[in-house]
């Protein structure tokens, strides 16, 4: 389970909840069938790894992942098993003598994963735990981590603001804004049918283009409607909030990927930028309202700022909100 969200939105406070970190002022936690409200940390059979690892320097790693058991009273025989264990799981038995000062930054995270695993916790907690990486060593972390997930099984619950990290760790994902949830669902389903325009809006590189308009025409069962506005006049398309009539203010959704240059299209725009990836070109462009909005293609296709552009759309894969 992912939690994810905008910097404030509450990810950390919902977490250290969980953990009891902090003291719930209503509501139930639930751990295995086991109400923990009342148990300190060291009792709800968590384990956490916080976002900066704070190894103690002067510890070798086998000491820094022994430390914990260490101070439970496991025999020492335990310990060098489950310390061992951790360490061939996360590849790192050449690194047990080591200091921390002589490790990389993705191994030190390493450890401190390492540190979480010995304790054979029911659940897992992470809280950023990448964000101190670099881009590079944070995609091959999170690859291990994928991996570690689905070897040991355990229940995990990760936080990140990163929306790629969400999408592709998690089984469920919740969105959270200001405290609230906004959508609890699979990555693809969050990502093909949001509830919302802040879900549309957060999933997703680059973000889903949003063009003000008007509904022209709502379904008799508030499912569909058609658009009219910033110059783009559509078929009927799938109408994400309820209780809509015509005449009525909405935003038109529409994923840079989904669309498709056409001279015949309704979406026009005046380009701003090119941006070419290698593997992807993304286009930026404004409407003759200026709203800005950006065309995403596999192809390199032969455009330059100043020139106009016409689009069509994947008519299936837009949202009305
Ligand atoms: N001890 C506290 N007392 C009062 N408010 C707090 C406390 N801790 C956090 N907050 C506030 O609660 C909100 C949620 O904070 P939280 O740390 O959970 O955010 P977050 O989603 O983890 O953000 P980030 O991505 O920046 O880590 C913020 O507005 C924060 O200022
Ligand atoms: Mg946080």
């Amino acid at each position: 389970m992912v939690f994810v969200g905008p910097s404030g939105c509450g990810k950390s406070t919902l977490l250290r909840l969980i953990a009891g970190l902090e003291t719930l002022t209503s509501g139930e936690i639930v751990i295995a069938d086991r109400q923990v409200m009342d148990l300190p940390p060291s009792k709800r059979g968590i384990a956490m790894v916080f976002q900066s690892y704070a190894l103690y320097p002067h510890m070798s790693v086998f000491h820094n992942m022994a430390f914990s058991l260490n101070l439970q009273g496991v025999s020492k025989a335990e310990i060098t098993k489950r310390v061992e264990a951790a360490a061939k799981i996360l590849q790192m038995e050449h690194l047990l003598d080591r200091r921390p000062a002589a490790l990389s930054g993705g191994q030190r995270q390493r450890v401190a994963i390492g540190r979480a695993i010995v304790r054979n916790p029911d659940v897992f907690l992470f809280d950023e735990p990448l964000s101190n990486l670099d881009a590079a060593l944070r995609h091959d972390t999170r690859v291990e981590i994928a991996k570690l997930h689905r070897q040991l099984g355990a229940t995990t619950i990760y936080v990140t603001h990163d929306q790629v990290e969400a999408m592709t760790l998690a089984d469920k994902i919740v969105v959270l804004k200001d405290g609230e949830v906004m959508q609890v669902g699979a990555p693809m389903d969050l990502f093909n049918m949001p509830a919302n325009e802040f879900v549309a809006g957060f999933l997703g590189s680059p973000k889903m283009n949003f063009f003000d308009g008007v509904l022209t025409d709502v379904s008799a069962d508030n499912t569909k409607a058609k658009f009219t506005g910033d110059g783009i006049k559509t078929k009927n398309i799938r109408l994400v909030s309820t209780e809509k009539s015509p005449g009525d203010s909405a935003r038109l959704g529409i994923r840079p990927q989904h669309m498709q240059l056409d001279p015949k299209g309704p979406i026009k725009g005046t380009i701003t930028l090119v941006e070419r990836l290698g593997t992807e070109t993304i286009v930026e462009l404004l409407t003759s309202e200026n709203t800005p909005f950006r065309f995403a293609s596999p192809d390199a296709p032969d455009l330059k700022v100043g020139d106009e552009a016409c689009f069509a759309f994947d008519a299936t894969k837009a949202h009305l909100f």
